[in-house]
This record gives structure tokens, sequence and C-alpha cells, in this order.
């Protein structure tokens, strides 16, 4: 990339590991990740508004396109915003469910034991839903976002990892189709909803489902 006067470029802080700490380092992100599990039953236990702060901050650190940061965070508390969105997530799931639903896509859920209820919408002690913003600028049209679900996209899997890292479970969430968290939320038009996330403590004796990751041969190939 050419660097001209006008870039204002920066020392890069970075302490190099030796291979004995890259080993060590990796080992112990991967023993903590591989915790991580989708939860969908959260106790009440409050979380500290500076503690979902710092997770949000964690998030919106990631990269994206042309640095356009393309992503808006709500952070949901109020117990009565919390109903009106329970109320609406399940209105759309229930349709879903249903009559929406493929019945592959019912047989893919099974395992999950999920259903159109969703009384942890109401029970985590805070709901984060993520905003796609297309534009930069809402008045003008013509200048969007670059890269904008790949931007988000990584936004949420460092909110995820801040999410485990800081002790909190959470629920990747898509009610479908999910504008009625535009129109709760009062959020402009060049925003769109991506994803619904309740984040808590779980429930006193919470189970998941037994699930396995497939294995790196299956996923990925050194070439
Ligand atoms: C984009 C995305 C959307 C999801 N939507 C839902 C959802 O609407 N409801 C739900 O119960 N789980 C949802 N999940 C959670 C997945 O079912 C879960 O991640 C998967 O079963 C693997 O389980 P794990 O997260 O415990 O590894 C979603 C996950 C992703 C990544």
């Amino acid at each position: 990339m050419a660097k001209t006067d006008s870039n204002d470029f920066l020392p890069l802080e970075w302490d190099i590991p030796t291979d004995a700490e890259l080993k060590r380092n990796i080992e112990n992100f991967r023993a903590r990740m591989f915790t991580r599990r989708s939860v969908r039953a959260f106790s009440d236990r409050e979380v500290d508004p500076a503690v979902l702060r710092k997770i949000v901050e964690v998030a919106a650190s990631a990269p994206s396109g042309a640095n356009k940061q393309p992503w808006f965070f709500a952070i949901v508390t109020d117990p009565g915003l919390k109903r009106e969105i329970r109320t609406a997530a399940e209105a759309e799931e229930k349709e879903f469910y249903t009559r929406r639903a493929p019945h592959t896509w019912l047989e893919d859920l099974e395992p999950l034991g999920t259903s159109w209820e969703k009384p942890y919408l109401e029970t985590a002690p805070a709901l984060i839903v993520v905003f796609k913003r297309i534009l930069e600028n809402p008045d003008q049209a013509k200048r969007k976002n670059y890269y904008v679900t790949e931007s988000v996209g990584i936004a949420c899997g460092f909110l995820f990892a801040a999410i485990h890292m800081a002790g909190l479970v959470a629920l990747p969430h898509t009610p479908s189709p999910m504008n009625f968290l535009s129109r709760i939320l009062q959020r402009p038009a060049h925003e769109k909803p991506f994803l619904l996330v309740p984040v808590g403590h779980p429930a006193p004796g919470t189970q998941v489902p037994r699930l396995t990751k497939k294995s790196f041969d299956d996923i990925a190939q050194f070439f």
C-alpha cells in the first residue's frame, strides 16, 4: 500500500511470541472456546452494565470493510422492552414453526429441542440486538458501507468470544423476519436487525444438546 504524507501511521505495538508461547496461547484459548455453548435458559441474575459495555467494545473493535464499522448494538435491559421483544419474536416464531418452516428445517432443529416459545427473551438480564448499518450516513443513499454482512458477522464472533471469556452465556437468536426489532427499538431505516443475543448466567441445572463439531479434516485442509 502506498504510504503518502497524508497517511497517519504509527508503529504497531506487538510482542512477538516464542514458539512455546504461541502453542500455549492457542491451546489455552482453544480449550476455553471449546467450553462455549449456546444456552437457552437463563437465571435472572443481573449483569453489571459496565461489563456489557466492555463486551460490546470488544465486538466493536473488530475489523470492518474500510474501517466503516457498520454496526449498532442495542443493549436492552428494560423489562418492558424485553417483554415486547419476546411477544413479537414469539409471534414470528409461532408462524415459522407451525407454517413457514420447511419440513427438513424442523427435522434439523429437532435435536436442539427448540420451539416457538422464547421465555429466555424475558429472563435473560440483557438482550444485545445487533444491527447492520447499510449506509454510512442516512442522508447519503449513495454512500453504502462495504462488506457489511462480513464485517458485522466478524463483530458478532468477537461479541460471542467476549461474552464467553467474561464468564457469561449467550444465544445467537434469529427470529425471522426481525423487522419488529427496528420498530420496538426505534432504529432508523438504514439499519437492519442482524442478530438478537440474550446474555446472562445460565439457569441452575441448565442442559444443552449433546452436539459434536466436525473434525478438522472435514472442514479444513492445508494447501
Ligand atoms: C446465525 C445463527 C442463528 C441462530 N439462530 C438460532 C435461533 O434462532 N434459535 C436458537 O435456538 N438457536 C439459534 N442458533 C444457535 C445454533 O442452533 C447453535 O449455535 C448450534 O446448534 C450449535 O450449538 P453451540 O452454539 O452450542 O455450539 C443460531 C446460531 C447461529 C450461528
